[in-house]
């Protein structure tokens, strides 16, 4: 069976941090390693210029979130790693696909529909104010990232299911309007690692301003691991480790042993104090080996571009074939080129001849099954042109004496005679 293409985008807006880690990179990174699919991976940095207008916090983080990767163990030899921006067939292929989504799609996008109601929530007159038509078409971009690629699998949060299903429209509506070039997409969601915990115990994100950077310096970890939101329970009394925020980062990073040693520590009435002190030492021993890495290669800037401009190759390799068919299916063709049709029919007849050429070898085998005895009296001869010839001859006059269909049978024996046995006559 053929591998499957999972497909991710991570856009370049913020520094990657432990909830980014646990529910995005480290799956990702995951689902690479063996070889049960094949893994494109990419900063969607095209997408970062829709909320963030700030050009060095899209520089920067781009630079952060690549080396994050690389860190963590990406194989880029595996994975097809690279920046959207360097595969400019994917912007390319999202003006096609616009023109094939309607508008009214695009109004049920969940991202513009929280700004209009924002707008209609503070009284103001224009539902659109602060909506750019980036924020208001972006699903068509992401349907261009991963219909480019032929992905059918995506890995995403649940706020972009919906954006999966819009590109699934898209695909659709291409596929029916012209031909069916596109595969659609599946998003794949894990609940699990959609719950990790930021500081103040709500979901870990970058615009509850609550993160963990996944590299803080060691300092920076142990000073932000102090401020996790605690009860007021004093040390000596048990504590509910299912309600604990450090005891869920605890447990995303610990195995089964470690979990339930941690567990009858909270049950044992741990003070926060430690509690927070046992985390910080057990996420930074985690976390050094990387860090170390991904410090060397924020000061080695040069080697991650090269390792994605490299990535964008291979995903070049794919884009530029795929999306000269999807021109050429949509009517943007060389003005010498031949139509479709005409070249599907000489592939039709293409076909007909190998069928031809396939039934020739098998009514070719099916008689030298039947003069396999002749063929092997030759074989066994001392005097094998002796033999054959007169086999041959038997045969002339066998189908001299025949009439009609008969002789058309003898006659296509003989001419597979007469081949087989060319080198003694
Ligand atoms: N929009 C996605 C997000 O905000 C990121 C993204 C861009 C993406 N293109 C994609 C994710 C393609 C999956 C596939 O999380």
């Amino acid at each position: 069976m053929e591998k499957k293409t999972v497909l991710t985008g991570i856009t370049t807006t913020g520094t990657p941090h432990i909830g980014n880690y646990l529910g995005a990179i480290k799956p990702a990174i995951d689902l690479s390693r063996g070889d049960t699919y094949n893994n494109f991976y990419f900063l969607a940095d095209y997408h970062a210029l829709i909320k963030c207008h700030d050009p060095e916090r899209v520089a920067q983080s781009t630079r952060e979130i690549a080396a994050t990767w690389l860190a963590l163990g990406l194989d880029t030899d595996k994975a097809t790693f690279y920046r959207q921006t360097d595969v400019p067939e994917i912007t390319e292929l999202t003006w096609i696909l616009t023109c094939m989504c309607s508008k009214g799609l695009m109004n049920r996008a969940h991202a513009y529909k929280a700004s209009v109601d924002a707008n209609r929530d503070a009284g103001n007159p224009d539902l659109d104010d602060g909506v750019t038509m980036g924020l208001f078409s972006y699903p068509i971009l992401m349907a261009a990232d991963i219909l480019m690629f032929n992905a059918d699998l995506i890995p995403v949060g649940k706020d972009q299911i919906q954006h999966i299903e819009m590109a699934r429209d898209v695909a659709g509506r291409f596929n029916h309007t012209y031909r069916p070039l596109f595969t659609q997409p599946e998003a794949v969601v894990d609940e699990q690692t959609q719950l990790i915990p930021g500081l103040d115990g709500r979901k870990m994100s970058k615009s509850y301003n609550n993160t963990i950077p996944l590299f803080s310096s060691a300092d920076e970890l142990y000073k932000l691991i102090k401020q996790i939101k605690t009860d007021t329970r004093t040390p000596g009394e048990p504590k509910d480790p299912d309600t604990s925020t450090i005891f869920q980062l605890y447990s995303c990073f610990a195995n089964e042993q470690e979990r339930l040693a941690m567990r009858q520590q909270f049950e044992n009435g741990i003070g926060w104090g430690d509690a927070k002190k046992e985390l910080f030492e057990f996420l930074d021993s985690k976390l050094s080996a990387p860090r170390i890495l991904y410090n060397e290669l924020m000061n080695d800037l040069g080697s991650v571009e090269e390792v994605l401009l490299k990535g964008a190759d291979k995903a070049r390799s794919v884009a530029t074939p795929m999306l000269e068919q999807v021109r050429i299916a949509a009517g943007i063709r060389p003005l010498t080129y031949v139509a479709e049709q005409l070249s599907e029919e000489k592939q039709k007849k293409e076909k007909s001849a190998e069928a031809i050429a396939r039934a020739e070898e098998g009514r070719r085998r099916g008689i030298l099954m039947q003069l396999k005895p002749l063929l092997a009296r030759v074989e066994s001869a001392d005097d094998k042109a002796t033999a054959a010839q007169e086999i041959v001859a038997d045969k002339m006059a066998e189908v001299e004496s025949l009439k009609k269909k008969a002789k058309q049978k003898a006659q296509n024996e003989l001419d597979v005679l007469q081949e087989e046995l060319a080198a003694y006559l």
